[in-house]
């Protein structure tokens, strides 16, 4: 059993390390191993981005993704062999990493750190009000990070809700769920997070018409995917008023082009694409060998496996 890494901007030897601290029999195997034959590998981990065509591999079980999301993979279906699942990363690593972003972007909206900053490049001293009641943030995507962020939040006791396709329930974050109900979230959200998966039903989803239903003055935070805001009618709404800043991790092109009107937008944070990096950990490495074992044993994956009817 060989498992074949590919990625060209991932860090291969630390990859291997990790893996192989936790499953020493794992036959590691990289590209340019010349002695590989392609009937040896039964697993390859890949980033969605480099991707090569894996339909040459007959006795590949399953593809682990190095990231989260998958779309970028799941846009080459051509290059995939038929009835082999797709794993996306599952780690704490990852979760924990981007709900300090959401803390730390949410907590800058409350604490008007941004309107300090500018201030102070002023020499200007004018204390603003932080808002009495309760910050209420709205998170599209309850999945695996979109949960994780809101918990955090709700421990700083800011009045969270979530919005997914399926029904939810959780102790500390108001759940919404389907079309029906996406107005009565976005009404309710002075901070909106989106972690949401990039699919045909999600592109493009923050336009004018989705924004406008938030509470004027809030705040935009995407860490999902760039091509789910219409770019126009973000500037639009910030220039407006109907959003008071926003904050912006991904972008429908990367690394965001230098002229670019985000970068220099004063309502507009950018950060490049950093808000939850997979990184060659033990948690991520423990999820990829746990649901090897399980393959192995003659099981299914754990969870995780993408489901190429929804996208995600
Ligand atoms: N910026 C970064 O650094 C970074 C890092 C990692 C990931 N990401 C992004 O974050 C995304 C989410 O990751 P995850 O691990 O949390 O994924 P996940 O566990 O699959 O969660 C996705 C969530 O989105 C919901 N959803 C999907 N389509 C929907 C729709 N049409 N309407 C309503 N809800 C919908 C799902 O609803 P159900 O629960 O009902 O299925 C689920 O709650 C990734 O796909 C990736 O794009 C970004």
């Amino acid at each position: 059993m060989a498992l074949l890494f590919f990625s060209d901007n991932d860090d291969t030897e630390q990859w291997r390390a990790e893996l192989e601290a936790l499953k020493p029999d794992l036959d590691f195997r990289q590209p340019s191993d010349s002695t590989t034959e392609n009937d040896q590998i039964s697993y390859a981990l890949v980033n969605p981005m480099h991707c090569p065509d894996l339909r040459n591999y007959p006795n590949l079980k399953a593809i682990f993704s190095l990231y989260a999301g998958v779309d970028a993979l799941l846009d080459r279906t051509t290059t995939l062999p038929e009835n082999v699942p797709i794993i996306r990363l599952i780690s704490s690593d990852l979760s924990l990493s981007m709900s300090h972003y959401m803390v730390q972007h949410c907590l800058n909206h409350l604490r008007h750190q941004r309107e300090y900053f500018q201030q102070s490049a002023q020499c200007l001293w004018q204390p603003l009000a932080i808002e009495a009641n309760r910050l209420k943030v709205g998170i599209m995507g309850l999945g695996q990070l979109g949960l994780a962020a809101g918990e955090k939040l709700a421990a700083l006791e800011f009045d969270v809700a979530g919005w997914s396709r399926s029904e939810k329930h959780s102790s500390c974050v108001t759940c919404y769920h389907g079309v029906d109900q996406l107005s009565a979230f976005l009404s309710r959200s002075h901070i909106l997070i989106s972690l949401l998966p990039l699919t045909s039903t999600t592109t493009d989803i923050f336009n004018k018409q989705l924004l406008k239903q938030l509470p004027k003055g809030a705040c935009f935070i995407n860490a999902g995917r760039g091509r789910q805001v219409v770019e126009a009618d973000l500037i639009e709404c910030l220039d407006s008023g109907q959003l008071s800043s926003a904050v912006l991790d991904v972008f429908r092109e990367e690394p965001l082009p230098a002229n670019h009107p985000f970068w220099l937008h004063p309502k507009i944070t950018v950060t490049p694409h950093t808000a939850s990096e997979s990184r060659p950990c033990r948690e991520s490495a423990q999820w990829i060998v746990d649901n090897i074992n399980a393959i192995d044993a003659g099981g299914t994956a754990l969870s995780g496996v993408i489901d190429f009817n929804r996208g995600y």
